[in-house]
Protein backbone atom coordinates (compact mmCIF):
# COMPACT_ATOMS: atom_id res chain seq x y z
CA UNK A 1 0.00 0.00 0.00
CA UNK A 2 3.15 2.49 -0.95
CA UNK A 3 1.27 5.95 -2.00
CA UNK A 4 1.22 7.08 -5.31
CA UNK A 5 3.58 10.06 -6.17
CA UNK A 6 1.05 12.63 -5.76
CA UNK A 7 -0.25 11.75 -2.64
CA UNK A 8 3.61 11.49 -1.48
CA UNK A 9 4.02 14.93 -2.48
CA UNK A 10 1.17 15.95 -0.39
CA UNK A 11 2.16 13.96 2.79
CA UNK A 12 5.65 15.62 2.40
CA UNK A 13 3.85 19.46 2.10
CA UNK A 14 1.83 17.97 5.24
CA UNK A 15 5.13 17.48 6.84
CA UNK A 16 7.04 20.28 6.24
CA UNK A 17 4.04 22.21 7.67
CA UNK A 18 3.85 20.32 10.63
CA UNK A 19 7.70 20.36 11.07
CA UNK A 20 7.34 24.33 11.39
CA UNK A 21 4.71 24.19 13.90
CA UNK A 22 7.16 24.42 16.88
CA UNK A 23 9.07 27.43 15.55
CA UNK A 24 5.13 28.95 14.53
CA UNK A 25 4.44 28.13 18.71
CA UNK A 26 7.42 29.97 19.37
CA UNK A 27 7.14 33.20 17.61
CA UNK A 28 3.39 33.40 18.21
CA UNK A 29 3.91 33.16 21.63
CA UNK A 30 6.78 35.77 21.74
CA UNK A 31 4.34 38.21 19.75
CA UNK A 32 1.98 37.57 22.26
CA UNK A 33 4.60 37.95 25.31
CA UNK A 34 3.58 34.86 26.78
CA UNK A 35 6.81 33.47 26.55
CA UNK A 36 7.31 33.45 30.58
CA UNK A 37 9.80 35.11 32.70
CA UNK A 38 13.10 33.91 30.52
CA UNK A 39 12.09 34.18 27.42
CA UNK A 40 15.50 33.23 25.83
CA UNK A 41 15.54 30.15 28.12
CA UNK A 42 11.97 29.22 26.71
CA UNK A 43 13.10 29.48 22.91
CA UNK A 44 16.81 27.57 23.70
CA UNK A 45 14.74 24.81 25.26
CA UNK A 46 12.01 24.59 23.05
CA UNK A 47 14.39 24.53 20.45
CA UNK A 48 16.73 21.73 22.22
CA UNK A 49 14.12 19.83 22.49
CA UNK A 50 12.95 19.75 19.21
CA UNK A 51 16.26 19.19 17.50
CA UNK A 52 16.04 16.00 19.87
CA UNK A 53 12.80 15.30 18.65
CA UNK A 54 13.44 15.42 15.12
CA UNK A 55 16.47 12.87 15.56
CA UNK A 56 14.47 10.39 16.65
CA UNK A 57 12.12 10.82 14.01
CA UNK A 58 15.07 10.60 11.36
CA UNK A 59 16.48 7.55 13.15
CA UNK A 60 12.59 5.67 13.15
CA UNK A 61 12.70 5.52 9.91
CA UNK A 62 14.98 2.63 8.98
CA UNK A 63 13.44 0.66 12.01
CA UNK A 64 10.01 1.31 10.42
CA UNK A 65 10.41 0.97 6.75
CA UNK A 66 12.15 -2.84 7.97
CA UNK A 67 9.48 -3.76 10.26
CA UNK A 68 6.46 -2.34 8.21
CA UNK A 69 8.33 -3.07 4.68
CA UNK A 70 7.45 0.57 3.34
CA UNK A 71 10.25 1.66 1.50
CA UNK A 72 8.87 4.40 0.59
CA UNK A 73 9.26 5.84 4.13
CA UNK A 74 12.63 6.13 2.86
CA UNK A 75 11.97 9.25 0.83
CA UNK A 76 10.68 11.07 4.19
CA UNK A 77 14.06 10.67 6.32
CA UNK A 78 16.11 13.81 4.40
CA UNK A 79 13.71 15.75 5.43
CA UNK A 80 13.43 15.01 8.72
CA UNK A 81 16.95 14.73 8.84
CA UNK A 82 16.97 18.74 7.79
CA UNK A 83 14.72 19.54 10.39
CA UNK A 84 16.82 18.13 12.69
CA UNK A 85 19.52 20.61 11.56
CA UNK A 86 17.34 23.42 10.75
CA UNK A 87 15.61 23.18 14.85
CA UNK A 88 19.85 22.54 16.19
CA UNK A 89 20.68 25.83 13.99
CA UNK A 90 18.04 28.24 15.81
CA UNK A 91 19.37 26.32 19.13
CA UNK A 92 22.95 27.43 18.69
CA UNK A 93 22.10 30.41 17.24
CA UNK A 94 19.84 31.36 20.50
CA UNK A 95 23.00 30.45 22.62
CA UNK A 96 25.21 32.80 19.97
CA UNK A 97 22.68 35.43 20.12
CA UNK A 98 20.58 36.58 22.63
CA UNK A 99 22.46 34.57 25.23
CA UNK A 100 26.20 35.57 24.39
CA UNK A 101 25.52 38.29 21.82
CA UNK A 102 28.02 36.65 19.86
CA UNK A 103 30.80 37.85 22.17
CA UNK A 104 33.24 35.12 22.33
CA UNK A 105 34.92 35.13 25.74
CA UNK A 106 31.06 35.66 27.65
CA UNK A 107 30.89 31.96 25.61
CA UNK A 108 34.03 30.37 26.91
CA UNK A 109 33.37 31.74 30.28
CA UNK A 110 29.79 29.93 30.15
CA UNK A 111 31.41 26.64 28.05
CA UNK A 112 33.78 26.28 31.41
CA UNK A 113 30.94 26.94 33.72
CA UNK A 114 28.67 24.92 31.95
CA UNK A 115 30.75 21.94 30.11
CA UNK A 116 27.57 19.81 28.51
CA UNK A 117 27.15 22.57 26.29
CA UNK A 118 30.60 21.05 24.48
CA UNK A 119 28.59 17.64 23.67
CA UNK A 120 25.60 19.70 21.73
CA UNK A 121 28.42 21.49 19.98
CA UNK A 122 30.13 18.71 19.42
CA UNK A 123 26.32 17.06 17.77
CA UNK A 124 26.08 20.42 16.29
CA UNK A 125 29.60 20.14 14.31
CA UNK A 126 28.99 16.95 13.39
CA UNK A 127 25.29 17.46 12.36
CA UNK A 128 26.75 20.21 9.01
CA UNK A 129 28.86 17.56 7.06
CA UNK A 130 25.36 15.47 6.99
CA UNK A 131 23.11 18.45 5.80
CA UNK A 132 25.57 19.37 3.16
CA UNK A 133 26.06 15.92 1.45
CA UNK A 134 21.82 15.15 2.22
CA UNK A 135 20.93 15.71 -1.18
CA UNK A 136 20.51 12.86 -3.94
CA UNK A 137 23.73 14.41 -6.28
CA UNK A 138 25.82 14.04 -3.40
CA UNK A 139 24.42 10.48 -2.55
CA UNK A 140 25.33 9.66 -6.00
CA UNK A 141 29.12 11.17 -5.82
CA UNK A 142 30.12 9.68 -2.28
CA UNK A 143 29.08 6.21 -3.24
CA UNK A 144 29.77 4.06 -0.51
CA UNK A 145 30.85 6.60 1.45
CA UNK A 146 27.96 8.29 1.72
CA UNK A 147 26.77 5.80 4.12
CA UNK A 148 29.87 5.51 6.39
CA UNK A 149 29.70 9.16 6.67
CA UNK A 150 26.06 9.01 7.47
CA UNK A 151 26.87 6.56 10.56
CA UNK A 152 27.80 9.97 12.14
CA UNK A 153 23.98 10.29 12.84
CA UNK A 154 24.72 7.48 15.80
CA UNK A 155 27.31 9.27 17.84
CA UNK A 156 25.79 12.79 16.97
CA UNK A 157 22.36 10.95 19.00
CA UNK A 158 24.77 9.86 21.85
CA UNK A 159 26.24 13.26 22.42
CA UNK A 160 22.84 14.69 22.08
CA UNK A 161 21.89 12.68 25.12
CA UNK A 162 24.74 13.09 26.71
CA UNK A 163 24.53 16.66 26.62
CA UNK A 164 20.38 16.64 27.70
CA UNK A 165 21.19 14.41 30.41
CA UNK A 166 24.13 16.41 31.33
CA UNK A 167 22.27 19.40 31.57
CA UNK A 168 19.27 17.91 33.23
CA UNK A 169 21.51 16.52 35.39
CA UNK A 170 22.45 19.80 37.30
CA UNK A 171 18.96 20.29 38.09
CA UNK A 172 18.23 16.94 39.80
CA UNK A 173 15.64 16.42 36.79
CA UNK A 174 16.04 13.37 34.86
CA UNK A 175 12.58 12.31 34.19
CA UNK A 176 12.78 13.36 30.32
CA UNK A 177 16.57 12.55 29.51
CA UNK A 178 16.03 8.55 30.70
CA UNK A 179 12.47 8.81 28.48
CA UNK A 180 14.99 10.26 25.33
CA UNK A 181 17.76 8.31 26.24
CA UNK A 182 15.29 4.97 25.86
CA UNK A 183 13.99 5.67 23.19
CA UNK A 184 17.66 6.88 21.41
CA UNK A 185 18.75 3.27 22.79
CA UNK A 186 16.23 1.42 21.28
CA UNK A 187 16.33 2.84 17.93
CA UNK A 188 20.14 2.30 17.85
CA UNK A 189 19.71 -0.84 19.88
CA UNK A 190 17.36 -2.43 16.78
CA UNK A 191 19.60 -1.49 14.31
CA UNK A 192 22.37 -3.93 15.78
CA UNK A 193 19.47 -6.88 16.01
CA UNK A 194 19.52 -5.95 12.08
CA UNK A 195 22.98 -6.83 11.69
CA UNK A 196 23.37 -9.80 13.49
CA UNK A 197 20.34 -11.17 11.42
CA UNK A 198 21.76 -10.07 7.99
CA UNK A 199 25.37 -11.76 9.67
CA UNK A 200 23.09 -14.74 10.57
CA UNK A 201 21.19 -15.11 7.22
CA UNK A 202 24.70 -14.15 5.12
CA UNK A 203 26.48 -16.92 7.25
CA UNK A 204 23.35 -19.76 6.38
CA UNK A 205 23.26 -19.38 2.54
CA UNK A 206 27.26 -19.56 2.70
CA UNK A 207 26.75 -22.99 4.24
CA UNK A 208 23.98 -23.89 2.42
CA UNK A 209 26.19 -23.06 -0.74
CA UNK A 210 29.34 -25.13 0.81
CA UNK A 211 26.91 -28.30 1.45
CA UNK A 212 25.43 -28.20 -2.07
CA UNK A 213 29.36 -27.86 -3.32
CA UNK A 214 30.46 -30.98 -1.41
CA UNK A 215 27.56 -32.63 -0.77
CA UNK A 216 29.76 -35.93 0.73
C1 LIG B 1 22.37 18.17 18.01
C2 LIG B 1 22.61 19.22 18.77
C3 LIG B 1 21.88 19.56 20.05
C4 LIG B 1 20.82 18.96 20.67
C5 LIG B 1 20.04 17.72 20.24
C6 LIG B 1 20.51 19.72 21.85
C7 LIG B 1 19.48 19.45 22.72
C8 LIG B 1 19.22 20.16 23.87
C9 LIG B 1 18.15 19.86 24.78
C10 LIG B 1 17.12 18.75 24.59
C11 LIG B 1 18.22 20.76 25.80
C12 LIG B 1 17.32 20.81 27.02
C13 LIG B 1 16.03 21.49 26.75
C14 LIG B 1 15.10 21.33 27.93
O1 LIG B 1 15.52 21.45 29.09
O2 LIG B 1 13.91 21.08 27.70
C15 LIG B 1 19.34 21.63 25.52
C16 LIG B 1 19.72 22.67 26.33
C17 LIG B 1 20.77 23.49 26.05
N1 LIG B 1 21.60 23.45 24.97
FE1 LIG B 1 21.51 22.11 23.48
N2 LIG B 1 21.41 20.77 21.94
C18 LIG B 1 22.26 20.70 20.87
C19 LIG B 1 23.26 21.58 20.55
C20 LIG B 1 23.62 22.65 21.30
C21 LIG B 1 24.62 23.64 20.95
C22 LIG B 1 25.38 23.66 19.64
C23 LIG B 1 24.68 24.52 21.97
C24 LIG B 1 25.54 25.75 22.10
C25 LIG B 1 26.75 25.83 21.66
C26 LIG B 1 23.72 24.13 22.98
C27 LIG B 1 23.49 24.79 24.16
C28 LIG B 1 22.51 24.48 25.06
C29 LIG B 1 22.26 25.22 26.28
C30 LIG B 1 23.02 26.44 26.75
C31 LIG B 1 21.17 24.61 26.90
C32 LIG B 1 20.53 24.98 28.23
C33 LIG B 1 19.47 26.00 28.09
C34 LIG B 1 19.04 26.51 29.45
O3 LIG B 1 19.55 26.11 30.47
O4 LIG B 1 18.19 27.34 29.44
N3 LIG B 1 23.09 22.97 22.53
N4 LIG B 1 19.92 21.24 24.34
Amino acid sequence: MAPTAAQLSWLRRLLFLLALLPLARVVWLGTEGRLGANPIETITRASGDWTLYFLCFTLAITPLRRLTGQQWLLKLRRMLGLFCFFYASLHFLCFLWFDHFFDLAEMWKDVKKRPFITMGFSAFVLLIPLAITSTAAMQRRLGRNWARLHRLIYLIAVLAIVHFWWMRAGKNNFGEPIVLGTIVALLLGVRLVFRWQAARATARSLAVELSAKDPG
